[in-house]
């Protein structure tokens, strides 16, 4: 008998523990959604039947995490869950200061009021959210500089994550002193979650060494962008993960990092990079809010699971199974009619709203309108990652956003197919009434990070 093929990718994993689900109706959730303000961050978990929010601290934690909670050591300095975890991180990113941080956006804060300030220029393939108001917090300006192709929803190149690397270098030259480092960000995750070659990274590293700038990683995804190097760039199609983690890390002076994503943590982040001084005056603002060094903000049993989360996202079995399952989304979904952004990256199915409801216009919200009538069908909560997130500029005016996505980020070994084709179903239900969406109109937001805590009303 020939070896068996199999087409479908199971689950790597079998279920330990689990956590009911509640089932709501439409009705039900017509009057949650209207409570929160036409606002899906404001909905009540409990009214939500299937989580995409986001795939930020919202995983399964495996077995071997839970216990290894149970070695937590508490001490308030020098706990040996510290150097557990500062040991896993080097494992794979081998800085020589390794900052802990109670999540990513703490270690962009802390990074950014060292480095940033009224005047400077950081460039990014495409900051995150917080990200972006993190740098702009400080004065500083945040500037996208991610390739052409990225623009193109529909375009299948294989790196949509790069760096316009003509760009950063013509930005370098004009603003040499104003730039203090240069981010890249891993998977583009505003863009789509799309990956960053390492020939770009080459390339990017040898423009930052010609003006003397220091490159930093935005990690977040770093696992799921390794496995799509594997996937996608010719030459590195039989090696390990961890090799190409490490190919990545050399090109890098320092990262800041979210520990929710592919570190498989609950909550946790880092900030590592080489430079004595620099790492000096990152601790001094670390202590001030974070707490002591060695456990910055995070339970030592944090630092635990952590350090286990990063020694299991490298296995090829996750990590084929990870991409294989957020693509097999992604497909159903375009199969279905549904425009959705190309090629599907790791953690995510993008939905391109603003090609789907052609009939609303980006200042009225597209992706809104998308994300809460799928909530209203199906119980699916969704994201929005369009002109509700990033049209509002710092002055206050409003502009569309390169792209009206909203994005089904799919929380790490959580779900099974089963409840994606639930998803896809609820999905083809709102496409098939597609044109009688509507509009919104947003009556109350805050000056950043409107899309938190922003109150909006359906038009006519
Ligand atoms: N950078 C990227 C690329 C991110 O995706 C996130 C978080 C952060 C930084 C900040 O990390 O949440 O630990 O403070 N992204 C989440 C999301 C919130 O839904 O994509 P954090």
């Amino acid at each position: 008998m020939d070896a068996p093929t199999f087409r479908t990718i199971i689950e790597p994993f079998r279920i330990h523990s689990v956590e009911p689900l509640r089932m709501t109706t439409p009705q039900h959730r017509r009057e949650a959604v209207q409570e929160a303000g036409f606002n899906l961050f404001q909905v009540h978990a409990q009214d939500v039947l299937i989580d995409l929010l986001t795939d930020s601290g919202t995983g399964a934690m495996s077995r071997d995490q839970w216990a290894a909670l149970q070695h937590g050591d508490e001490s308030y300095a020098g706990s040996p869950s510290f150097y557990v975890f500062r040991d896993a991180v080097r494992e794979l990113f081998p800085f020589e200061h390794v900052i802990p941080t109670h999540q990513g956006r703490a270690a962009e804060r802390i990074l950014f009021s060292v480095l940033g300030g009224p005047g400077r220029i950081v460039p990014n393939n495409t900051h995150f959210d917080t990200t972006r108001a993190n740098v702009e917090h400080t004065g500083a300006t945040a500037v996208d500089l991610v390739v052409p192709e990225a623009h193109d929803p529909a375009s299948s190149w294989p790196f949509k994550g790069d760096m316009d690397v003509p760009a950063l270098e013509a930005l370098l030259h004009e603003h040499t002193d104003e730039v203090p480092l240069v981010m890249m960000t891993i998977t583009n995750n505003s863009g789509g979650g799309q990956p960053v070659s390492l020939a770009n990274l080459r390339r990017v590293r040898e423009v930052c060494d010609r003006y003397g700038k220091p490159l930093f990683l935005d990690a977040c995804r770093f696992a799921e962008n390794a496995w799509l190097i594997r996937e996608r760039e010719p030459g590195w199609s039989g090696h390990d993960v961890t090799e190409i983690v490490h190919e990545i890390a050399a090109l890098a002076d320092g990262m800041t990092m979210s520990a929710k994503k592919d570190p498989m943590g609950n909550i946790g982040g880092w900030l590592a990079m080489d430079d004595d001084d620099l790492a000096r005056r990152c601790r001094e603002l670390l202590v001030l809010t974070e707490g002591f060094p060695t456990y910055g903000g995070l339970a030592g049993r944090d630092l635990e699971a952590v350090a286990q989360g990063l020694r299991e996202v490298v296995h090829h079995d996750y990590l084929r199974y990870r991409v294989r399952s957020t693509a097999y989304l992604g497909e159903s979904l375009l199969a279905a009619g549904i425009p959705v952004l190309q090629p599907v990256g790791g953690h995510a199915v993008y939905v391109d709203a603003r090609a789907m409801l052609p009939h609303i216009p980006p200042l009225q919200y597209p992706g809104q309108a998308f994300a809460v009538a799928l909530y209203e069908a199906g119980g699916v909560r969704s994201c929005e990652i369009g002109t509700v997130m990033f049209g509002r500029r710092p002055d206050g005016t409003e502009v569309p956003a390169a792209l009206d996505l909203v994005r089904l980020a799919i929380p790490r070994r959580t779900y099974t197919q089963s409840h994606m084709d639930y998803v896809i179903e609820a999905c083809r239900h709102v496409a098939a009434h597609a044109d009688r969406l509507v509009g919104y109109r947003i009556v109350d937001e805050p000056p950043t990070l409107r899309h938190f805590t922003a109150r909006f009303e359906p038009l006519e």
